[in-house]
């Protein structure tokens, strides 16, 4: 949320259009969960934040048994890293990667995308058990943020990224807040 806050900050022809969508949809009230479904370009911003800044932006396996992978062969005893940061900013798997752009997720154009060149909540029988849950609850709250704030960015650099268990700005990400 906090990188989707900043990136919105440096877009607000963005978060204008987000601001429109979500008065139209939800009037003056709160967001409902069956608003969800048409709050497209929210959720497109929800999923170009964990796009740009994965929460988890590394994942690690270790194979089983010998496996085969891209004419190598990967032992047992190797670990195996699956780095989310690179793969969502891959040229091969995304166009102009480096872009914020929240319709780049709409029905007819996310299709084309290779299953697993986009996958914030990990992927295969052990993914993310509360993806659902945390994606409905990222909807829904910056559907209401945005409806209610704008956010100003006050510093052009972008922030200093330490990647831990979870990828935090080395620093506060500061903004402004102010009514619409
Ligand atoms: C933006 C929020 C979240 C992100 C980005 C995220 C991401 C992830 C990732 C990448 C994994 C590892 C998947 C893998 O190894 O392939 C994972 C596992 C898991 N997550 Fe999340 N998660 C989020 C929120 C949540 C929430 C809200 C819950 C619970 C309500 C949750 C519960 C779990 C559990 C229990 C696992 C372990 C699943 C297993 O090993 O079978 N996560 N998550």
């Amino acid at each position: 949320m906090t990188y989707t806050v900043l990136l919105l900050s440096q877009h607000p022809q963005w978060s204008d259009k987000l601001r429109a969508e979500d008065v139209n949809v939800i009037g003056d009230g709160l967001p409902s969960v069956q608003d969800v479904s048409q709050l497209e370009v929210t959720r497109g911003a929800v999923e170009e934040g964990l796009r740009l800044y994965p929460p988890v932006s590394i994942l690690f396996r270790e194979p089983s048994e010998p496996v085969e992978f891209d004419g190598r062969l990967v032992q047992p005893d190797a670990i195996v890293t699956l780095p989310q940061f690179r793969f969502h900013r891959d040229e091969r798997f995304c166009s102009t990667p480096e872009r914020f752009d929240p319709a780049r997720w709409r029905e007819d154009t996310a299709a084309d995308r290779p299953e697993h060149a986009y996958f914030p909540f990990g992927g295969g029988p052990r993914h993310c058990i509360g993806m659902r849950f945390a994606r409905l609850e990222l909807h829904l709250a910056l559907a209401i943020l945005v409806h209610r704030f704008e956010f100003e960015r006050l510093s052009d650099a972008e922030p200093d990224l330490e990647p831990g268990m979870t990828l935090r700005p080395a620093d506060s990400v500061k903004v402004r807040v102010r009514r619409p």
